[in-house]
């Protein structure tokens, strides 16, 4: 047995990812691939939330496949699946959910975030830390590789996991959040941090003309000469030495800056996008290494689920 330790992570598949979801959270899934054992996984129950639509939830989860793919995830190191094909996921957040209060869920940053700006909130979005808490813990994750928005996530699968182990015994282990600080949030074209949501962002695998309109459009301040997001971009694909000397020469030539940034996206994403269309070419291969990780993710998580059944009591034993 590998004596390497577990890395768990997943991502929704809501749609584009932008480079923000690529610095903060993704690089790290391919970066730290030769060092842990690890399972990265489509979480697709967890955009059902927000998707209720049969093509789009399958376009899109397909998609997030050839996004790892693309991004350099290595099947014969990383096991890679989606959410859906380990239903035990879903019987395990049922239980956590009957360990867990409201009060504690409602002091959830997502949930607040939702029911400020609705007043219908599905159960789902309310549930979702326990049903990540499950992702987390029944792979027997050491480590979550994931942006800062989503400390707060881990933290619940802590707290749950000590509370369970409190309950019924020593089951699961406690997972840590792996956030690098320096990259803990991307700014996007309007300044506000980059995201999805926003309409503000720069595709991960955007074209050269797309490269080109987002950064032309990347809003500047006039005050100090550095424009400070375009800065903050580029730092994430620029060397700081480079970086500082560029924009002590091109000082006040915001112009000028935002071109050598489009040319340095465009050389940083260019062979991530030829590689992902190589994938896009190859769909039965694509989706064979799909439902191999989920065939053995789901033997893996049975097998934890026996041990949680009989803990909490729910094996008939004769
Ligand atoms: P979005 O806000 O675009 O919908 P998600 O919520 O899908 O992004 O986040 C996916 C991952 O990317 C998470 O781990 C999250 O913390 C990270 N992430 C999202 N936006 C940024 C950002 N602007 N900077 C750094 N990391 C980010
Ligand atoms: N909540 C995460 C996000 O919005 C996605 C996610 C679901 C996740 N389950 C997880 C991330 C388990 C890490 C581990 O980005």
């Amino acid at each position: 047995m590998s004596m390497k330790k577990i890395l768990v992570s997943g991502v929704k598949p809501t749609g584009r990812p932008h480079i923000g979801n690529y610095f903060g959270a993704m690089k790290q899934f391919a970066d730290l691939q030769e060092d842990y054992e690890s399972r990265i996984f489509v979480a697709n129950l967890h955009a059902l939330t927000t998707i209720q639509n049969k093509q789009e939830m399958e376009q899109n989860s397909f998609d997030v496949v050839l996004d790892y793919l693309a991004i350099g995830l290595d099947p014969e190191k990383t096991t890679l699946y989606l959410q859906s094909d380990v239903p035990h996921l879903a019987e395990l957040a049922w239980i956590f959910e009957c360990l867990t209060t409201m009060p504690y869920l409602m002091r959830a940053h997502a949930f607040k975030d939702a029911e400020a700006k609705n007043k219908e909130i599905n159960v789902g979005v309310f549930n979702y830390p326990l049903l990540m808490a499950a992702d987390i813990v029944a792979p027997d994750a050491d480590v979550v590789p994931v942006g800062q928005d989503q400390k707060q996530h881990v933290e619940f699968a802590r707290d749950t996991v000590e509370k369970f182990n409190r309950i019924f015994g020593e089951t699961f282990k406690m997972p840590e959040a792996l956030i690098l600080e320096s990259v803990a949030a991307t700014p996007g074209t309007d300044g506000q941090k980059m995201s999805k949501s926003y309409n503000n962002t720069i595709p991960l695998f955007a074209s050269d003309e797309e490269i080109d309109k987002a950064v032309m459009s990347i809003v500047t301040d006039s005050a100090a000469g550095v424009p400070e997001n375009v800065y903050a971009i580029h730092a994430l694909i620029k060397d700081k030495a480079d970086l500082d000397a560029l924009y002590e020469e091109k000082k006040g030539k915001y112009k000028d800056l935002k071109e050598a940034l489009a040319e340095d996206l465009k050389a940083f994403i260019g062979p991530m996008r030829e590689r992902r269309k190589e994938w896009e070419g190859k769909p039965d291969e694509v989706k064979k290494i799909i439902t191999e990780g989920g065939l053995k993710m789901r033997k893996i998580i049975h097998d934890k689920m026996i041990d949680v059944r009989n803990k909490v009591g729910l094996i008939h034993h004769a």
